[in-house]
C-alpha cells in the first residue's frame, strides 16, 4: 500500500513502539550509549498511526520531534524504559520494541565527575546487567492474543542467530537486521528478514524504513485477537 492511502486496519487498537538507544549514566557527564537513531521506531508508530492505531511511542534519546496524533513517553535509561513499557502494555494490542536497550549499566552512579588521578592510571567501571524488557513482557502477556514484535541486529549467521532469538525471547516476530557499513544504525534505508514463531519467513528487500513499518504492521494486523464487539 502506498503512504497516505493506508487501510485503517489497525482502527481500535492500542500499540506500544519504542524507539531509540538508552543510555546508562555514569556520572553527571558521562553515559554508557549505543548508536541507534530512532528512526525505524518513528517510521512504526506513524505507519501505526495513519492505520488507525492509537499509538504509545516511548522515545529514548533521539531528538526527534513528537510526530502528531501519537502519545510520545520520553526516558532515559534501560530501567526508564521498562517502567514506561510495562505500564503501556498493560492494555496493548501489539508491542513492537524497536529500541536499543543497553544490556549493561554501571554497577555505580557516581554523584560527582569522575577526575583523573596524578598516578596516570584510569578507573576500571562495573557493569551490571540490565531487565531484558522483551523477554519479560512476552513471559508475562497481560492480554491474551497480545502480539509482540522484536528487533535484531546481527552478523556472522545472521538467521540461524534470529531463529534462536526468536525462541529465547518468547515473541511472535522478530525482525532480523544484517549489521554492515551502510546497514541499519542511523540510516534512512533497511534491510531486513521478519522471523515468525510459526516458521514464517518475511524478506524486506532494501528500501526505507517507512516501507520495513508498514511490513511489520501487516504482519501483526492478521495475528491480532478479534475486537470485542
Ligand atoms: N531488548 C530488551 N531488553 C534488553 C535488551 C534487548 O527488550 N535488555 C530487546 C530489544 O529492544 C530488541 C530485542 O530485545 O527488540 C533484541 O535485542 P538484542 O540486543 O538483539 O538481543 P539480546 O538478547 O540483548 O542479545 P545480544 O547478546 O545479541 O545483544
Ligand atoms: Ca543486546
Amino acid at each position: 500500500l502506498a503512504r497516505g492511502t493506508a487501510e485503517p486496519d489497525l482502527a481500535g487498537r492500542h500499540v506500544v513502539v519504542s524507539a531509540g538507544g538508552t543510555r546508562e549514566p555514569l556520572d553527571p557527564v558521562r553515559y554508557l550509549g549505543n548508536r541507534s537513531s530512532g528512526k525505524q521506531g518513528y517510521a512504526l508508530a506513524k505507519a501505526a498511526a495513519a492505520r488507525g492505531a492509537r499509538v504509545t511511542l516511548i522515545e529514548a534519546n533521539t531528538g526527534i520531534p513528537d510526530p502528531a496524533g501519537v502519545d510520545v513517553v520520553h526516558v532515559g535509561t534501560a530501567l526508564q524504559l521498562r517502567e514506561a513499557v510495562v505500564k503501556a502494555a498493560s492494555d496493548a494490542d501489539a508491542v513492537v520494541m524497536a529500541a536499543a536497550v543497553a544490556d549493561f549499566r554501571p554497577a555505580v552512579y557516581a554523584p560527582g565527575k569522575i577526575k583523573k588521578k596524578d598516578d596516570g592510571g584510569a578507573p576500571t567501571v562495573e557493569l551490571v546487567r540490565n531487565p531484558d524488557i522483551l523477554a519479560e513482557i512476552s513471559a508475562d502477556r497481560v492480554l491474551d492474543g497480545q502480539v509482540i514484535v522484536g528487533f535484531a541486529a546481527e552478523t556472522d549467521d545472521v538467521l540461524a542467530n534470529g531463529r534462536d532469538k526468536l525462541r529465547r525471547k518468547g515473541c511472535d516476530l522478530l525482525v532480523v537486521n544484517e549489521v554492515g557499513e551502510r546497514k541499519t544504525f542511523g540510516q534512512e534505508e533497511n534491510e531486513a528478514v521478519i522471523l515468525a514463531t510459526d516458521g514464517g519467513e518475511t524478506p524486506v528487500p532494501y528500501g526505507p524504513k517507512e516501507a520495513l513499518a508498514e511490513t511489520v504492521w501487516d504482519l501483526v494486523a492478521p495475528r491480532l485477537r478479534p475486537l470485542p464487539a
